[in-house]
C-alpha cells in the first residue's frame, strides 16, 4: 500500500520508519509546517534527519501530502477536542477522494464518530482506528472478533500515565505532585499531562469503545469523567490495608460510559502496574476476556496502525 502519513510525532514517525518492513511505501509524509512527497517513495530517514535539523520533515506545503498519490491516509496528528480539526478535515478529504483512512488521532473518532461514518458510507474508502484505544492492545479487533453486539460491557485501565502515578503512589507512599514530576522527568508523562491525569484521554477511549459497541452516538460530553488529581496517599494506604488498590478505570455498559478512580483487589486483572493498560470485555455467552499490554509509545501504537493497513490490504 502507498501511505500518506500526517503527523511526525512519536506515532507518525514510527509508522513511517516501520512501513517498509510491513511491505508498504510512504509516498507523502507531513507535519504541521512542512511535507515531503515522492510517488516513488519518500526517503524516511532523510525526512526525519531534516526534522531534527530544521524542525520539519520537508520543504513542501503540508497540504501537498493530501494531494499526493496514496492508498491509505494515516492520520497521526495530535488529538484535538470539539470539532476535532484538523484531523477530521484530513479524514474527510481522503474519504472524499475514495481513499482509506487509518486514524491514530483519537479526536475525530471520539468527537465526530457519526459524521465520520456518514462520510465513509459515501466513499469507496474504509475507516479503521485500532490505534486510538490502548496502543498496541488489539481491543477493537477483539470486539470485532467477538461481534460488537455480543459485547455487553468493556472496562479497563486505558491511560498509562495515570496508572504509573497511582502505582508509584501506592508503592512508595508518595504524594501526587511528587510522582507526577517524577513521571515527567522519566518522559512517561507529557509536559502537559492534563488529558492524562484529569481522565480526558481515558474518556476519549471510552467514547470510542462506546461508539464501536453501541454503533455510534457518543462523544466526550457523554462520558462521566473524574481524574486522579485529588487522590491523597492516605486513600491508597487505606485501600492497601484492605488488600485493595486504586486504578483509574474506564467503563462502557448499557447505561453509558464513565471514567474514575475505583477500588480494585490488588490481585485483580485490572490492577496492572506502571504504564501498562488492560482492556476487559464482558461477552454475552463467553464470559470475560482480558487483554493487557502497552497502551502507549511510538512503535507500540504504530503496530496497531500498520495492522489496520494490513487489514485494508
Ligand atoms: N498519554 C496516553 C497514556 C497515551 O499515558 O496512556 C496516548 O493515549
Amino acid at each position: 500500500m502507498r501511505l500518506a502519513v500526517l503527523g511526525a510525532g512519536d506515532v507518525g514517525r514510527s509508522v513511517a520508519e516501520l512501513a517498509a518492513e510491513y511491505g508498504h511505501v510512504v509516498t507523502a509524509f507531513a507535519d504541521s509546517t512542512g511535507a515531503v512527497v515522492d510517488p516513488d517513495g519518500v526517503d524516511v530517514a532523510a525526512a526525519l534527519d531534516h526534522k531534527d535539523e530544521a524542525g520539519t520533515v520537508g520543504d513542501a506545503d503540508p497540504a501537498d501530502a493530501l494531494d499526493a498519490d496514496y492508498d491509505v491516509l494515516v492520520e497521526a496528528t495530535p488529538t484535538t477536542l470539539g470539532d476535532a480539526e484538523p484531523g477530521f478535515g484530513h479524514a474527510r478529504a481522503a474519504l472524499a477522494a475514495g481513499r482509506h483512512v487509518v486514524l491514530a488521532n483519537k479526536g475525530p473518532v471520539a468527537e465526530r464518530y457519526d459524521d465520520l461514518r456518514a462520510l465513509e458510507r459515501e466513499s469507496a474508502g474504509e475507516l479503521l482506528f485500532e490505534a486510538t484505544v490502548a496502543g498496541a492492545i488489539p481491543a477493537l479487533a477483539t470486539i470485532d472478533g467477538v461481534g460488537a453486539e455480543r459485547v455487553t460491557a468493556a472496562r479497563g485501565v486505558l491511560n498509562g500515565t495515570a496508572n504509573f502515578i497511582l502505582t508509584r503512589m501506592a508503592a512508595e507512599g508518595l504524594g501526587y505532585e511528587h510522582v507526577l514530576s517524577e513521571a515527567q522527568d522519566l518522559g512517561v508523562a507529557e509536559a502537559d499531562p492534563t488529558f492524562d491525569v484529569e481522565g480526558t484521554d481515558a474518556a476519549l477511549k471510552c467514547a470510542i469503545l462506546a461508539n464501536v459497541i453501541h454503533g455510534g452516538g457518543y462523544s466526550l460530553a457523554d462520558v462521566d469523567v473524574q481524574g486522579i488529581t485529588d487522590i491523597p496517599p492516605s486513600a491508597l494506604d487505606l485501600a492497601a490495608e484492605d488488600g485493595r488498590t486504586v486504578r483509574l478505570i474506564g467503563e462502557v455498559t448499557d447505561d453509558g460510559a464513565r471514567v474514575g478512580p475505583r477500588l480494585v483487589p490488588e490481585n485483580d486483572a485490572l490492577a496492572v502496574s506502571g504504564t501498562m493498560n488492560i482492556v476487559q470485555l464482558e461477552t454475552e455467552h463467553a464470559g470475560r476476556l482480558n487483554i493487557s499490554g502497552r497502551g502507549a509509545g511510538g512503535r507500540e501504537t504504530a503496530t496497531a496502525v500498520l495492522a489496520d493497513v494490513d487489514r485494508l490490504a
